[in-house]
């Protein structure tokens, strides 16, 4: 059964389960992108929004849901990395999504190697990428276990924008497995930033399990600060929390 928690701040949607939960959250953008076939979305990478992935392929190959005219921005991209690795955000979205759809504009922020400056210049380009279509329609977010959106650590101001960024420990270790080491995973990464993140004009913020609950709770219940970068999410007009079970279990 699906419900939805009043307390205690805004509506929290709760699933039973993580394939319910992907399949909430899966129906919510579809519907956008069925409402408004040019909708701009902004997406995430990790293994919570997988599942999400999986349904709009099938909404996609199955029931014709049109991605041909929406365009895409990720939040983030290690740094340095180039867009070929299979380590980068970039190859993550080409496997899981955009071969699989008929998306013909989608931007993972550029991780490839380069001076500062070069960078700096790269990430106004993303922000000006982004203004130009009109801004993001529907921003998908996970939160990692150090409270970090995109690659927004603890720290990261809530005007912030499109920058170079480091990464918390907590990230590299939750990372590590998969790059097969601490030492190899990058201590840099390119992040959309929190300004730019809310100033989509709707935010889906979603996660799964129990190792998600404390976090969870902390960045919707207290007040929002730099310490805590999901908990500025709160503060956004038409934002909304998706759990499971497991990770809503420290609301009650
Ligand atoms: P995860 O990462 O989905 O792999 O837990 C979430 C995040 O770091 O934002």
């Amino acid at each position: 059964m699906i419900f939805i928690l009043q307390r205690p701040t805004k509506p929290i949607t709760i699933a039973p389960d993580y394939a319910a939960l992907c399949d909430l959250v899966a129906e919510r953008i579809a519907a956008l992108v069925r409402e408004k076939p040019g909708a701009v979305l902004g997406l995430a990478t990790g293994s919570t929004p997988l599942g999400v992935y999986d349904r709009l392929v099938s909404a996609a190959q199955d029931n014709g849901l049109d991605f041909s005219g929406v365009t895409c921005f990720n939040l983030d991209e290690y740094f340095p990395m180039s867009a070929d690795s299979p380590h980068s955000y970039h190859h993550f979205m080409q496997q899981n999504l955009f071969r699989r759809i008929r998306c013909r504009r989608w931007f993972v922020p550029d991780g490839a190697p380069r001076s500062e400056a070069e960078v700096a210049q790269s990430c106004l380009e993303y922000e000006a990428a982004i203004r130009e279509v009109g801004g993001i329609d529907l921003q998908l977010l996970g939160i990692g276990r150090s409270g970090h959106i995109g690659f927004n650590e603890p720290g990261s101001p809530p005007d912030s924008r499109t920058r170079l960024v480091s990464l918390h420990q907590k990230t590299r270790e939750d990372a590590a497995a998969s790059f097969g080491g601490l030492s190899a995973v990058p201590a840099q990464a390119v992040s959309m930033g929190i300004g730019t993140i809310l100033e989509a004009r709707e935010i889906l913020l979603m996660a799964s399990g129990a190792g998600k609950a404390e976090i969870v709770r902390a960045a919707w219940t207290g007040e929002s600060a730099e310490s805590l970068p999901a908990s500025w999410v709160r503060s956004h007009p038409n934002a909304r929390l998706y759990l499971d079970t497991a990770a809503a279990q420290a609301f009650s």
